[in-house]
Order: C-alpha cells, then structure tokens, then sequence
C-alpha cells in the first residue's frame, strides 16, 4: 500500500505511514534521496522509523541510489542505524554516482542472514552483472576523485538551473537531493500535469515528467519533474524557452 508523502516539501507522513502497518506487512520500501520529489528523509525521520520497526519483523528495503547527490546535512542511511540495519535491505546504484545510469550496475547491503535470500531471488532476476562493467567500475572506484566532487557538481547545477528560472512563472521550492527539480505551473496553466507536460515537449522542445504519474491514486498538483543533470547549456537554452511561457 502505497503512503503519500505530502505536498509541499514530501517530507515523510510518520501519522499516515503508522497507520498503514499492520500484522501483515512484511516490508517497508523507502527512498531517500527521493525521487521525483528531492526530498530527503532527517536522522530524526529515521530514529522514528527505526523506533517504529523495532518491535515487529517487518523488513526495511531502502531505496538509497542518489545517496552522494545530497545538498545540506548528512545522507542519513538506514545502515547509520545499528538496530534498523539489522532489518534493512540498502539499495545503492553505481549509476547514479558514477555518470554511468545505463550501466544498471547497483549493490545491495544487509545482514548475512538476509543476504543469504536476497541472493536467491537475484539469482534469477538479474544472474549477473557483464564482466567488462564490474572491471571499470571496480577502476573508478580506485579513483576517489572521480566520485567526490559528485554532491557539489549536482549543487550547483541545481543553483543554476533554480537561478535561471527565477526568469520563469514557474514556482520552484529547491531540491534536497537528488537531479531532480519539481516546479509549480499553476501560474501557467490549469491543464492536468500530463496534458501539459506533453504540450512543453511537442510545443516547446522541453521534456518533462508528471508528477501525478509516480501516484497510485494519481494528484493534481500542477507539479513537473525537471531533470538538472545537464550541461549548462542545455539548461540555460530550455530555460529560455520556458521563460516565453
Ligand atoms: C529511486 C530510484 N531507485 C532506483 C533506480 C534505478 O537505478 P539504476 O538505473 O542505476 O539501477 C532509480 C533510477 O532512476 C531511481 O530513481
């Protein structure tokens, strides 16, 4: 059962989420940072949570892929956490901190014993990973300076391109992680997100995401998804257009 996290900044819902568990959850699935929304989940969000698990046998599967693309503060990995680590599966993406997101090369952390079933059940989802890829990323791994400029490159992107539409009537509430930027139409447009998405993409050159889509029962919230992970270029010349809007 999906839990909203609620408009404007997603932070985690704790009452809602509380409320959706019962005897029969067997697992948590989190994402932090969050996509589409950029939000990012507080140490005091993961006290809660880990509070909240301690007691039962429900497992945490925590989605961690834009770990290094973070803003303010710390990544508050649920591995921080001694007694939520104990349940937890951390997802993490080599594709996100190495430029690399078609590769699809990720890896997981939890416990031996979980381990032990997880590996079960990759074995026939993925059986392997190419040999050539493990080789180059085992490479830029030995490499820190290719991965540790990742969290400001992405800030100042996320600087610049929040800057240029500044130009723009649409209303932005900066990102906390992640390359991904929502923005407010409302002063544009009243169309529904998807309808007006497709309109910027025909109409103006400019590709965009729904927001209403991520939703198991779909909002209306006049929110689209920027992707910043751009060259200065290509966001300095979609702005443009946007600002005509
Ligand atoms: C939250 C989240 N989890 C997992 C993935 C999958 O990551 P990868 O394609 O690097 O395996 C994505 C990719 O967009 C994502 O946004």
């Amino acid at each position: 059962m999906p839990v909203a996290l609620p408009a404007p900044d997603f932070h985690i819902n704790r009452e809602a989420l509380a409320a959706a568990i019962s005897p029969r959850t067997r697992a948590l699935i989190i994402n932090t940072p969050h996509n589409p929304t950029g939000a990012v989940m507080s140490a005091e969000d993961m006290r809660w949570l880990e509070n909240l698990l301690a007691s039962t046998d429900i497992f945490l599967i925590s989605d961690e892929v834009y770990e290094h693309i973070i803003f303010s503060g710390t990544h508050e990995s649920a591995l921080k956490y001694p007694r939520l680590a104990e349940q937890s599966f951390v997802i993490s993406s080599f594709g996100k901190t190495f430029h690399v997101t078609g590769w699809k090369v990720g890896y997981a952390v939890a416990p031996a014993s979980l381990m032990r079933e997880f590996r079960k059940v990759h074995q026939f989802l993925t059986f392997s990973t190419a040999t050539p890829l493990q080789y180059a990323i085992a490479d830029y791994l030995k490499q820190p300076e290719k991965y540790l400029h990742v969290p400001a490159f992405y800030h100042k992107k996320r600087d610049k391109f929040c800057a240029l539409m500044q130009e723009t009537r649409f209303r932005l509430t900066a990102s906390e992680g992640t390359y991904f930027q929502l923005a407010d139409y409302s002063a544009i447009s009243d169309e529904a997100d998807t309808d007006f998405a497709v309109r910027l993409t025909k109409e103006v050159g400019v590709a965009t995401v729904p927001v209403s889509v991520f939703y198991g029962q779909p909002k209306q919230e006049h929110l689209l998804r920027f992707c910043f992970a751009k060259t200065d270029q290509t966001l300095e010349r979609a702005v443009e257009r946007l600002a005509k809007l």
